[in-house]
């Protein structure tokens, strides 16, 4: 999730239990192809301990995937990123499901499940296939259709023999405002079985805890569920055996994590890439069910820097 998943928080949720597979934040390879790349090689960061980390592309320009497709398979941009030989991402996911205006206004992400943009759609996934040349498993990150579900787009995205297919139950017309189709994430999984047997579907919207998970992921025989906003319940959510009771979790290990976090982050982002006011999100995680979660959250929200966050959580009695 943009602005959200990136290296520090996924260390967090790892430490906390690790989901089978981690996805970084939708980085765009136009940009990554141009002189500003720098800018948004922060949004691929990641450390050996994350482990299975797929990286997630968009953007408008077919050469520009196979480009970075191909940096991604043969191991340079993990070099470039610094990590050790040997290190590097588990395979690539195309986004195709953003619904925010400034992308979907391009032609890019959403746009792209519209029938006059299904040539470029093809045309996308052929090239990063191309760049990976077989190296790393692709996938495709979708809706269910643009204005309406579109199941002709379904037909169109299995047939190009994908590695998986993650599955967002909501059109883009319907933004998040409506309960995720969990229906419509089943029939695609029925197409599936029909057209593209080797293609993994994976069901996404509203899952808040493993266990609803679970039983989503049965109840439509589907291969995997990806969680998004329901990490924010619970950055224990990913626990196997006994699910724990975040909101009764106590003060002082809720309050020990958001430390671990913010510690992580000054430590991560020294040249300020990220501006510290992207860590308000996870505020409300943490410092909430306890008596003054309220005052200290103001308190935290308002800070300036890490060093004003870490010395308001330091002076917290237990
Ligand atoms: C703040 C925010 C940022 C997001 N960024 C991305 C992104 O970069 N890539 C992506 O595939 N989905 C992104 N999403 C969508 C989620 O991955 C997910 O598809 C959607 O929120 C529905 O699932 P959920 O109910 O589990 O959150 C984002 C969602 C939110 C709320």
């Amino acid at each position: 999730m943009d602005d959200v998943t990136d290296t520090v928080f996924r260390q967090i949720v790892a430490s906390c239990a690790p989901p089978d597979l981690f996805f970084t934040e939708f980085v765009n390879v136009d940009g990554l192809m141009s002189p500003g790349r720098d800018k948004l090689l922060k949004k691929l960061r990641f450390v050996p301990e994350e482990k299975s980390l797929v990286a997630q592309l968009w953007g408008l320009k077919p050469e520009n995937f196979r480009a970075v497709a191909e940096q991604i398979a043969d191991g340079t941009l993990a070099r470039e990123l610094g990590l050790p030989e040997g290190c590097n991402f588990v395979g690539v996911d195309l986004n195709m499901g953003c619904p925010a205006k400034s992308e979907v206004q391009n032609g890019a992400c959403s746009a792209l499940i519209k029938l006059e943009n299904r040539e470029l759609a093809g045309a996308i996934i052929d090239a990063t296939k191309e760049g990976l040349a077989g190296h790393l498993p692709l996938s495709v990150k979708t809706r269910i259709g643009f204005s309406a579900v579109d199941m002709t787009w379904f037909e169109f995205l299995l047939a190009k023999d994908l590695d998986m297919l993650t599955v967002h139950g909501r059109t883009r017309k319907e933004m998040s405002k409506v309960p995720a189709h969990w229906d419509v994430i089943g029939q695609v999984r029925e197409l599936r079985d029909h057209l593209a047997p080797q293609t993994l579907i994976v069901g996404n919207g509203d899952v808040m805890s493993r266990q609803q998970g679970e039983s989503l992921a049965k109840g439509h025989n589907l291969d995997g569920i990806m969680v998004g906003r329901g990490i924010f319940q619970n950055p224990f959510l990913f626990l196997e055996d006994s699910p724990l009771d975040w909101e009764n979790y106590d003060k002082a290990s809720k309050i020990n994590l958001y430390r671990k976090q913010v510690e992580l982050f000054a430590e991560t982002w020294k040249a300020k890439e990220r501006n510290i006011k992207t860590l308000n999100r996870f505020c409300k995680v943490y410092i909430n069910g306890f008596d003054g979660a309220k005052e200290l959250r103001e308190q935290l929200m308002a800070a300036e820097s890490t060093g004003e966050l870490l010395e308001l959580l330091n002076s917290q009695p237990a």
